[in-house]
């Protein structure tokens, strides 16, 4: 069963640079939440402070009753063992084979005989279509290969909160429907808690419980995923479109006349912000119960939204 993790206003800088400030959240136990925001904003920032690899400034985040910010070296190597992480490199290690990459979070952190860890890492390996490969070095495979291996690497120690950043970039768009079904499944079958960092719109509306938006050093909303696909915020609205119209430039500054002017020239007769369906677990993969809520609560918003229409 995942775990929550309870982030109350944590801000982070690097010298006079304010990251993002007090970011507060709950990733609720065993569920889905994606991290959207443009480049720059400091997701994968995030993801480093959620596992103790950066220290925020201010704030806490809650981990079964400990706020691991004020934890001491010895046991945030316990903690850390809860997370099973994909860094946006894949940060796999260019001398070692496949094999020998996957199998390490096992030989470093477990006791289990090589014969336990070949049977784990196979199945990991094949979980992600990579099994033929133990033997190929990270220099001598394609940039989706690699994302894969990460993949099967973050997931060997069962852990029971799983951070994907962008797992799906350098994937074609096949692989990535194969991802976005492989996180649904995991999820039905470990209930493991996720946070996923994506630039893909498509994968954000169907993968999460629960969705994010870092603009501008701040958390703009996090929520159950209907209520940000239904948000009039004009932040939400322009990056969950993917437009160029809103709050959001190039640069990431514009004048608030201009956005003004560019929203109002939105014609939203044909609404897109279709409710999305949620991705479904594949068949033989039992749904977990919690689900049905899940489901009643987007049924209330999904009538909300129809009511004021
Ligand atoms: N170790 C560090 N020292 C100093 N500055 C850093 C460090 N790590 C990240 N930054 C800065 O923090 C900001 C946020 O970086 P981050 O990599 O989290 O962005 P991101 O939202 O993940 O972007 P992208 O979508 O392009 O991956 C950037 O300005 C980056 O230069
Ligand atoms: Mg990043």
């Amino acid at each position: 069963m995942g775990v929550e993790i309870c982030v109350e206003g944590l801000t982070k800088s690097f010298g006079h640079q304010v990251i993002w400030q007090d970011v507060s959240l709950t990733l609720p136990a065993g569920e889905v939440s994606v991290m959207l925001g443009p480049s720059g904003t400091g997701k994968s920032v995030f993801l480093k402070t959620l596992v103790g690899l950066l220290k925020p400034e201010r704030g806490s985040i809650t981990i079964q009753g400990r706020d691991i910010t004020k934890l001491r070296e010895h046991d945030l190597y316990e903690v850390r063992k809860l997370f099973g992480v994909l860094f946006q490199d894949g940060a796999l290690f260019g001398s070692m084979n496949l094999y020998d990459n996957i199998a390490f979070p096992l030989r470093e952190h477990t006791r289990k005989s090589e014969s336990e860890i070949r049977r784990i890492v196979l199945e990991k390996m094949d979980m992600v279509g990579l099994i033929g490969a133990e033997g190929k070095l990270p220099g001598e495979i394609s940039g989706g290969m690699r994302k894969r291996a990460g993949l099967a690497r973050a997931l060997v120690l069962d852990p029971e909160i799983i951070l994907f950043d962008e797992p799906d970039s350098g994937l074609d768009p096949v692989r990535v429907a194969y991802l976005n079904q492989l996180i649904v499944d995991l999820n039905a079958q470990i209930d493991a808690t996720f946070l996923i960092v994506t630039h893909d719109i498509a994968s954000a509306r169907q993968v999460p419980d629960n969705i994010g938006l870092l603009f501008r050093r701040e958390l703009v909303m996090f929520g159950p995923r209907a209520e940000l696909l239904s948000s009039d915020e004009p932040v939400v609205r322009q990056f969950l479109n993917g437009r160029m119209q809103g709050p959001i430039g190039m640069a990431e500054e514009k004048d608030a006349a201009q956005v003004e002017q560019e929203l109002a020239q939105i014609d939203d007769s044909a609404r897109v912000q279709q409710l999305t369906p949620r991705l479904l677990p594949g068949p033989g993969i039992t749904r977990p119960p919690r689900w049905q809520a899940i489901a009643r609560r987007e049924a209330e918003l999904h009538q909300k939204e129809v009511a004021g229409a």
